[in-house]
């Protein structure tokens, strides 16, 4: 039987090394060219077809089995972030005001080990499998999608047609030798949402001259604060956030004008039928009572991340022989992060699953998109094995 763990252990050199240059070189989304050149130019040397340019930067590559079968797309995301990094670490970025907060640099290096590991087994292998190397994760960045719609829209799910997906994250929440595998939803639908407010502006000596849109939306981001409290039951999910409030220029002028904007995430559809029901008739309802004018704009960031409970069952079934060591998680592990993998996942069954990479004990355990990010990077040899193993159980 192969010891996909032993094979990852033995790369290990190997993927440390990619994902520090990854981490020394971090590229925002859609500009990952340096990135996608290395990812591409290592699959073309195993041999793979490369086809680059998928979704802009994004970059694919197909291994094929011996025997005909299913094809399994393994994605991988690689964007960093606009923060500037406080780590110290001797690979810290050199492109300053850009750093990999979020792990990708860890997932990058992971999927070319997976490639390494599973190109070395292709013979086993009945079925394909379609390396995705994703841009920008962490949002739009001036595009008019994300980076794995814009995947879909190149073709990235036909041509071989894919069957399944899988895909992870390094997860800083949670200890290395911790790894989760959940049926259902595991990352939430997220909304983005502005709200202008306009009033009328005056002396702020002479408040019953003017429409304060200031008041407006402090009384706004009140009444907001019911829905989760009074029209989401207790036992089901959601947040409503306002993230960010601008209005006024001068200490006695009452402004014409608030924005506020924030983001909505659910998990359940009804319960984010219901959450934007209820949005919509407070913001108005308030801005009404108040006299002031109101603007809403709600955008669909991505829907909730839904793993198909077949194929999480499989990932299980591997873990639990490939990582007896580990704490493996198949309760419903739930966070309220948003993730584009959830329009992958909309068309194809898939799995996504996490790997623990804390370490405290190492001052290793900042939360994901923190200055002072990093995680263990032994959590890297766990994620590459699960990865190749579970690709290659469900192509056997
Ligand atoms: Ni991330």
């Amino acid at each position: 039987m192969t010891d996909f763990l032993q094979e990852a252990k033995s790369l290990f050199t190997y993927t440390q090394s990619m994902r520090r240059d990854f981490h020394i070189h971090p590229e925002l989304g859609f500009h990952e060219v340096r990135t996608g050149g290395i990812v591409a130019k290592e699959l073309e040397s195993l041999g793979l077809e490369v086809t680059k340019g998928v979704g802009k930067t994004g970059v694919v590559g197909l291994l094929e089995g011996s025997k005909p079968g299913p094809t399994i797309l393994l994605r991988f995301d690689m964007d960093a972030l606009p923060i500037v990094e406080d780590t110290g670490a001797e690979y810290a970025s050199e492109n300053h005001g850009v750093m990999h907060a979020c792990g990708h640099d860890g997932h990058t290096a992971m999927g070319l080990t997976v490639a390494k590991i599973l190109h070395k087994h292709r013979n086993e292998l009945a079925g394909t499998i379609k390396f995705c190397f994703q841009p920008s994760e962490e949002g739009y960045n001036g595009e008019e999608m994300g980076g794995a719609q814009m995947m879909i829209r190149d073709g990235v799910l036909d041509g071989p047609k894919v069957d399944h997906t899988l895909s992870m994250h390094l997860w800083n929440e949670k200890p290395v030798g911790w790894v989760g595998v959940a049926k259902g939803p595991v990352m939430a639908g997220a909304e983005q949402f502005t709200i202008k407010l306009i009033g009328k502006g005056g002396h702020g000596a002479a408040p019953y001259t003017t429409i304060d849109p200031i008041m407006t939306a402090a009384h706004i981001i009140t009444a907001l604060q019911t829905i989760v409290s009074r029209n989401v039951a207790p036992l089901q999910s959601a947040v409503v956030s306002v993230t960010t409030v601008h209005s006024g220029t001068a200490f006695n002028v009452i402004p014409q004008e608030a924005e506020l904007t924030g983001t909505i995430r659910t998990f359940d559809l009804d319960v984010r039928k219901k959450v934007l029901e209820r949005f919509d008739q407070i913001v108005r309802g308030v801005a009404e009572t108040m006299g002031c004018k109101v603007e809403i704009n709600m955008q669909r960031v991505t829907p909730a991340v839904i793993n198909n409970d077949e194929v999480a069952a499989s990932v299980q079934r591997t873990a639990r022989d490939l990582l007896p060591d580990s704490q493996l998680d198949t309760s419903s592990y739930l966070t309220m992060g948003a993730e584009d993998m959830a329009f992958m996942q909309e068309k194809v069954p898939g799995c996504y699953f996490f790997i623990g990479s804390n370490n405290k004990e190492k001052h290793l355990d900042y939360g994901h998109h923190h200055p002072k990010f990093d995680f263990d990077e032994e959590a890297l040899i766990r994620g590459s094995a699960l990865m190749a193993a579970a690709a290659a159980d469900m192509l056997k």
